[in-house]
């Protein structure tokens, strides 16, 4: 059985864990504090549905299938789940993180791995593109990145779909240590990083789709990314684009 509509249960799973005392948690949790339920939705609402949104049309662009789009932006929703292993004092700091701080940052993907396979054998079901991509959505093309500094079409196609929309929805957004950048300016600095950070045959359709204001808006409310959602997304789209075409 392949994973596609599961991220609800991965989430759940995650709170879940949460919720247990240190001793009977194996791996997923360990420092954060408050309500692990809270602390997911700020984590993937926002950040996770933008990014799986974006990653389902670039997906859809470069010639993906419809399946492996949706099994995509069900990673892309998920990309960032082993965030949830880091302390509080890091994830919700305000200002820039020390060296030592970078580096415990630098562990998430493999955390969201290691998650996400344990998930999938007490499910007994196909998590392996989720798993893939919270492993290397940080790798980059000229083999810069992390955690295992692969470079070129050695990164897992999804991943570097998803790389992409991260670092766009990243630069866009306002965070505790710098302000958004405008959209303008964003779409320079991935176009620059082409070949170097990003595989140059994304990069152009990719800038292509985010003309578009609204790419990357999915605006209906969701319990997880499921294929409906993932669907749903580009159609609510073009529903809001055709109610502004037509107000003008
Ligand atoms: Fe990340």
């Amino acid at each position: 059985m392949v994973g596609v509509g599961v991220s609800a249960s991965i989430l759940d799973f995650a709170a879940r864990r949460m919720g247990k005392p240190e001793s009977a948690r194996t791996g997923m949790g360990g420092q954060v504090a408050g309500d692990p339920y809270e602390l997911i939705h700020s984590l993937v609402l926002g950040h996770g549905r933008r990014v799986a949104s974006m990653a389902f049309e670039l997906a859809g662009a470069s010639g993906l299938d419809r399946r492996r789009c949706a099994l995509l932006a069900e990673a892309a929703y998920l990309h960032d789940l082993g965030k949830l292993d880091l302390p509080a004092s890091i994830l919700f700091k305000v200002g820039a993180l020390t060296s030592a701080e970078r580096l415990a940052l630098q562990i998430h993907p493999a955390s969201g791995y290691r998650f996400v396979n344990r998930f999938a054998a007490r499910m007994r079901i196909d998590c392996s593109v989720i798993a893939s991509v919270c492993l290397h959505h940080h790798e980059q093309w000229d083999g810069s990145g992390y955690p295992l500094g692969l470079a070129g079409s050695s990164i897992p196609r999804e991943a570097q779909i998803v790389a992409l929309a991260d670092v766009f929805d990243a630069l866009v957004s306002g965070r505790s240590y710098k302000p958004a950048w405008p959209r303008p300016e964003a779409l320079l600095a991935i176009g620059d990083d082409a070949g170097k950070r990003f595989n140059p045959e994304l990069v152009a359709p990719f800038l292509e789709l985010a003309a578009d204001p609204l790419f990357g808006c999915a605006l209906e409310p969701i319990g997880g990314c499921t294929l409906d959602f993932a669907l749903d997304a580009v159609a609510s789209r073009a529903f809001v684009s055709s109610l502004l075409l037509s107000r003008h």
